[in-house]
């Protein structure tokens, strides 16, 4: 390039918004006839040359040399196309230039213009800010067109003009015209090239921001994205598969459960408005989780869902009896109601309370019941419960909140009218967590359980078709009124040969099976039967016998599994092996009786038992002892004995030593009560005072007076057989007591001697041998 100033004329080309550098080749568009006339001009001379001009006014179209900047560039123009009205041209700047004159103004400005020289310093600094410059365009070009492939060079390579790299840098940067034009007219290199590092740092700052922002943003709209992405291929599969949002599945669940689900005309709007109120509540909530699980209760509830009855008086004749031996009044009781609910659907079903000792079959006659009337059975445990809200429900705002029992046990049967067994109602606990017993009572009263309302659910149940029976060993500790609702049956606890036959028929046969053993390879004979009854077991009930032929069968079927073996029958002497010593040998050290020892019999809730009374005087004693657990009735009927002995020492021949006597009842960890010992006291009393032994194969039972009477007592059936299974077989009873004996087995009544006394006085003859009355 040549910087001597030289002038030259060229038509003057004002060009809007831009400046064109020296060494810059740019596309230009016109369509102002005088910038066309000026191309023209240009085009038509031989060095198509013209001089650019920038204006300082971009919205005048007419420009006049005052309206342009002093300095601009000389260029050569190309034509690129033309139509009509404009034309598209390229310039290439070529030096700096200054307007000298005005040479001529017609169609376009025609000027003499002046070539501008610049300082061209050299040296360090010159150079390292070239080289500062060539950094920053490659990062400026970097940041601001990543995908274009420049290639900037470190250094300026030699021979080269830095400004043939300044300028076009400065072009394209795109500065506002003002800046481009003070770059255009620095009058040193150095000067413009501080302009231009100025200019590239602030380009540079302003698109490292717009980076940082635009990651930011790009970050943030990638995740949501994604996450809009994922959804709706989920919702897709969903769809695909039938399925909506979780949320959405279960209210569509409950929806339909709702409308298939016999809601009482009453609560169907209550349930309904309920549910849509759980479609309000955002799934996030805890109160989503609590009214769902609500509702889904309600829904599951069977409202409406009841099995038929099978009413069919042969087929529960024949299922009572096969699965229970015995019991006629009880099974006669039940055929009696499938009568009833034979003939008046409408009945209420009615409230049993089966009473007993234990293993006599109470829970398992629940269960045979069930399954003659074909219906659902369920059952729990009343023993303990002290707590109101088990049976009734918490309340919904309590955190861990359930239905009560009674609802759970529906839910789980799925239907309204199954067989519910309360087992335990005697063992019914209270406290300060309120009373169940009035929970009860509301469920088991037909006459308010229609509307039975657990705090839970909180909407009124019908469980008037609920039937429901009620086990316990006593009545004596369920609260009276809940009594007064039910009807009692009793089951007494059985005798040696019933025991045989239960064996027999049932408890061998399912042991045996249990077991893995055939009817061939597992033989227990009638005598082994009686010996294992009678010295392995003691009880009302089959519970413990059938846990020995269990034991047994157990045993035998080890020796099947260790070798093959014949067919094992179980003998007599073969018991002490497998089951271990006799548990019961009490009765041989009670075969003679020292004087001053008496058989009685009780009764308590596990059947009845023998118990003994001992006497010993205590001579230096001044007031009576009484030992053995004994409850205040009882030790006011020792008291009675020994006054009416005291009083009718004559009467029998006594010598009644001075001091006190001591009175004790074996089995001395078991509480007892109860007047029925009065008369087991009195005789032990009178054998100790007269000397005489008791009969050890009588035992007796009865309250007395003062005054010389026999009172009748309670549990006599249970007592008569608690004696024959201790080998007592002669018994002495209040004379009212005979009416008691008629529901015994026959084979006990004809095996065993009764004696029936009015008074003390028979009662005594009949068991002190030899004591003699006046
Ligand atoms: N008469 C009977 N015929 C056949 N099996 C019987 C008979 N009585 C009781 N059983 C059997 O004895 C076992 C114990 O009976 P169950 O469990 O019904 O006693 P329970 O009266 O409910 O006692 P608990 O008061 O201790 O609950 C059961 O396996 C039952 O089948
Ligand atoms: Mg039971």
């Amino acid at each position: 390039m040549v910087d001597s100033n030289r002038t030259y004329e060229l038509p003057v080309l004002a060009v809007k918004n831009t400046v064109v550098f020296p060494y810059v080749i740019i596309p230009y568009i016109t369509d102002l006839p005088q910038s066309i006339a000026a191309i023209d001009h240009a085009l038509s001379r031989e060095d198509k040359t013209l001089a650019i001009f920038a204006q300082r006014d971009p919205q005048s179209n007419n420009p006049g040399p005052h309206d342009l900047y002093s300095v601009g560039t000389s260029g050569v123009v190309r034509l690129f196309a033309r139509s009509d009205s404009a034309v598209q041209v390229f310039l290439q700047g070529v030096e700096r230039i200054e307007i000298a004159e005005i040479v001529s103004r017609d169609a376009f400005l025609m000027a003499r213009v002046r070539s501008i020289a610049m300082i061209e310093e050299q040296g360090i600094e010159t150079e390292a800010m070239e080289r500062e410059i060539l950094g920053m365009a490659k990062k400026y070009l970097a940041l601001a067109q990543p995908n274009l492939n420049v290639n900037i060079p470190q250094v300026v390579p030699p021979g080269e003009d830095f400004r043939q790299i300044m300028y076009p840098l400065g072009q394209m940067l795109a500065l506002p015209v003002e800046r481009s034009q003070a770059l255009l007219e620095a009058s040193s290199l150095t000067a413009a090239m501080h302009l231009l590092e100025e200019h590239l740092h602030h380009e540079i700052q302003i698109l490292e921001v717009r980076k940082t922002i635009s990651e930011k943003a790009q970050s943030k709209i990638s995740k949501n994205q994604r996450e809009y992405i994922l959804r709706e291929q989920l919702e897709a599969i969903q769809k695909e598969l039938g399925e909506s949002n979780p949320a959405e599945i279960e209210f569509t669940q409950l929806q339909k459960k709702f409308e298939a689900c016999k809601l009482p005309a009453a609560l169907h709007d209550e349930v309904e408005k309920e549910l849509h109120r759980l479609q309000q509540i955002p799934t996030m909530s805890p109160e989503y989780q609590v009214s769902r699980s609500h509702m889904e209760l309600v829904l599951d509830l069977p409202w409406d869902a009841a099995t038929e009855d099978n009413l069919d008086l042969h087929n529960a004749r024949k299922v009572l009896d096969e699965d229970h031996f015995g019991l006629q009044d009880i099974k006669e009781r039940i055929i009696e109601q499938l009568a009833v609910m034979k003939l008046n659907p409408s009945a209420k079903s009615p409230i049993l309370c089966f009473v007993g000792p234990p293993g006599v079959g109470k829970t398992s006659l629940g269960q045979s019941i069930a399954r003659s009337l074909g219906r659902k059975f369920e059952r729990f445990s009343l023993g303990g419960m002290s707590d109101e809200a088990e049976l009734r429900g918490h309340r919904r705002t309590y955190i861990g909140a359930m239905p009560g029992r009674i609802i759970q046990a529906l839910r789980r049967t799925g239907v309204r009218n199954p067989l519910v067994m309360l087992d335990e109602i005697d063992k019914l606990g209270r406290d300060f967590r309120g009373d169940p017993a009035a929970a009860l009572m509301e469920i088991l009263d037909p006459a308010q359980n229609c509307t039975f309302r657990d705090n839970y659910l909180d909407l009124p149940f019908d469980l008037s078709r609920v039937f429901f029976i009620v086990t316990a060993n006593t009545v004596d500790t369920i609260p009276k009124p809940l009594l007064d609702r039910m009807e009692t049956l009793h089951l007494s606890g059985y005798g040696e040969e019933e025991k045989k036959q239960i064996a027999i028929q049932y408890l061998i046969p399912r042991q045996r099976s249990e077991a893995g053993l055939t009817a061939e390879q597992f033989h227990l004979p009638e005598d082994t039967l009686v010996g294992i009854i009678h010295r392995y077991t003691r009880e009302a009930g089959v519970r413990e016998l059938e846990r020995m032929i269990g034991k047994l069968a157990r045993k035998v079927a080890i020796r099947f599994a260790e070798e093959v073996t014949d067919p094992v029958t179980i003998n007599q002497n073969d018991l002490a092996e497998m089951l271990g010593p006799e548990r019961f040998f009490i009765e041989k050290l009670r075969q003679t009786l020292p004087p001053g020892v008496a058989t009685g019999l009780a009764w308590t809730e596990s059947g009845g038992d023998v118990l003994y009374v001992e006497a010993i005087n205590l001579a230096h004693e001044k007031t009576i002892t009484l030992t053995g657990h004994l409850g205040e009735v009882m030790k006011e009927s020792a008291m009675a004995a020994s006054s009416y002995l005291h009083s009718q020492s004559r009467l029998f021949h006594l010598e009644i030593p001075p001091g006190a006597v001591h009175i004790h009842v074996p089995a001395g960890a078991i509480p007892k009560d109860g007047p029925s010992a009065g008369l087991t006291m009195v005789a032990a009393l009178a054998s100790l005072y007269s000397g005489l032994p008791t009969r050890s194969d009588s035992a007796m039972t009865g309250e007395i007076t003062l005054s010389g009477l026999v009172l009748p007592v309670g549990g006599i059936k249970e007592k008569v057989l608690a004696a024959r299974r201790s080998a007592i077989h002669r018994i002495v009873l209040p004379a009212e007591n005979r009416k008691d004996l008629q529901g015994l087995p026959d084979y006990v009544l004809t095996a065993m001697e009764f004696v029936f006394v009015n008074s003390i006085a028979e009662a005594l003859a009949a068991v002190i041998p030899g004591l003699t009355e006046e």
